[in-house]
């Protein structure tokens, strides 16, 4: 079987699908691996790292003849028409993309769609991917703060530690409360699920009770959207909370729906000059109203609402070594005595298959 990594093509997406560790298992297991030249460059892996593997100059030249193809992002539209039928894609793979591929005949497993199950964890990218986040963000928000955050006692004086608020304490939120909890702050978080109370008291943090909103849990663990009254206790609690806080990481999200308004214009205006706010869901229109997703927003009294895209591909290396580790997993499953065989029963490959046949599955 032969199985490609592309170079990745999309702006600022520094990671790899696979690492020279996670290639040695495949090799080890009778796989045949071409590297596109460069693919691990910007995730400190070089051509020569990739041992047991062929390097290939191009995309073009290694895509031909190739089985499986692994990128962490969907494979560009201009190489679509060189893939094999029948050939196996895995990446993320948003649904928009999928009609080209399904009319192509290729078989597309999406790393998003992990069923967020005990079996699915170590196939679970959306996990992986969200713990570099959660923690790159308080890094972020901590590097733009004009004070420190934690408590010190010196000749020069005492400093107070800093205050910081986690909005949803989903995977990438309790990330960003160790991180801040490990840098000294005083931490406090919210989440709409009830059952997230205990993780975020087990790391240190306080959780922000609010009188009458009860638990949104619903399919699968995700939240679901609370209705109007709910939503209006959150938003005044929050506004009385926020203007507390240092920084502010907002991390909540709804599968499938825009990110849940919860950080209005006015609550930012009571904000501190000089705080921060990094705003996790600025890709599904953000926690924050004056979130921009991808830009830095300097309010008029000093407050900057940061909304940044794809947080772990700007820590690549360790970000690449989990998501080759979940691809590994992902594709042992589908190898049978050194051949490619999709196991469609399987449950993790049944959620994940997102074309096959010609069709695409789950629209
Ligand atoms: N293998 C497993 O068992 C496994 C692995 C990973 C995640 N999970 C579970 O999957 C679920 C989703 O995790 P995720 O990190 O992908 O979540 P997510 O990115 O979908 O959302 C982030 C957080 O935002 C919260 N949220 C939604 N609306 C909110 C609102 N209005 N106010 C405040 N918070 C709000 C959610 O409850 C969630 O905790 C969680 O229950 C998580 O524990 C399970």
């Amino acid at each position: 079987m032969r199985v490609v990594v592309l170079k990745e093509t999309k702006a600022g997406e520094h990671r790899v699908a696979q690492t020279p560790e996670t290639v040695a298992k495949l090799v080890k297991a009778g796989v045949e691996v071409v590297i596109e030249a460069g693919a691990g460059l910007a995730a400190g892996f070089d051509d020569a790292a990739w041992k047991g593997a062929t390097v290939a100059p191009d995309a073009k030249t290694a895509l031909s003849g190739a089985q499986v193809v692994l990128s962490v992002q969907p494979v560009s539209e201009a190489l679509v028409p060189h893939l094999s039928r029948g050939a196996l894609l895995i990446s993320f793979l948003p649904s928009a993309r999928r009609p080209a591929l399904a009319e192509r005949g290729l078989d597309a497993l999406a790393m998003e769609k992990v069923p967020r199950t005990t079996r699915g964890q170590a196939v679970d990218a959306l996990s992986s991917q969200a713990t570099v986040a959660g923690y790159k963000a308080v890094l972020l928000g901590a590097s733009r703060l004009p004070r420190l955050l934690p408590m010190m006692t010196t000749a020069a004086g005492t400093l107070t530690p800093g205050k910081v608020l986690v909005l949803g304490a989903g995977v990438a939120g309790l990330q960003a409360i160790a991180t801040a909890h490990r840098l000294g702050a005083q931490v406090s978080a919210f989440d709409v699920r009830a059952a997230v109370k205990e993780q975020v008291q087990s790391l240190g943090a306080k959780f922000v009770d609010i009188d009458g909103v009860g638990s949104a849990e619903g399919s699968g663990g995700y939240a679901k959207e609370v209705g109007a009254d709910d939503q209006a206790r959150i938003v005044s609690t929050l506004a009385r909370v926020v203007p507390l806080a240092d920084l502010v990481v907002s991390t909540a999200q709804i599968p499938g729906r825009p990110a849940p308004r919860l950080i209005t214009a006015d609550a930012v205006k009571a904000m501190r000059r000089g705080s921060v706010i990094v705003d996790l869901a600025a890709d599904t229109g953000g926690n924050c109203e004056l979130t921009q997703a991808g830009e830095e927003v300097v309010t008029d009294n000093g407050v900057l609402v940061l909304g940044p895209r794809d947080l772990a591909a700007t820590m690549p290396l360790h970000a690449s070594m989990m998501f080759a580790k979940n691809v590994l997993t992902l594709l042992l499953l589908c190898l049978k005595d050194g051949a490619l065989s999709l196991p469609l029963e399987d449950e993790l490959i049944a959620a994940m298959l997102v074309t096959h046949g010609g069709v695409v599955r789950h629209a």
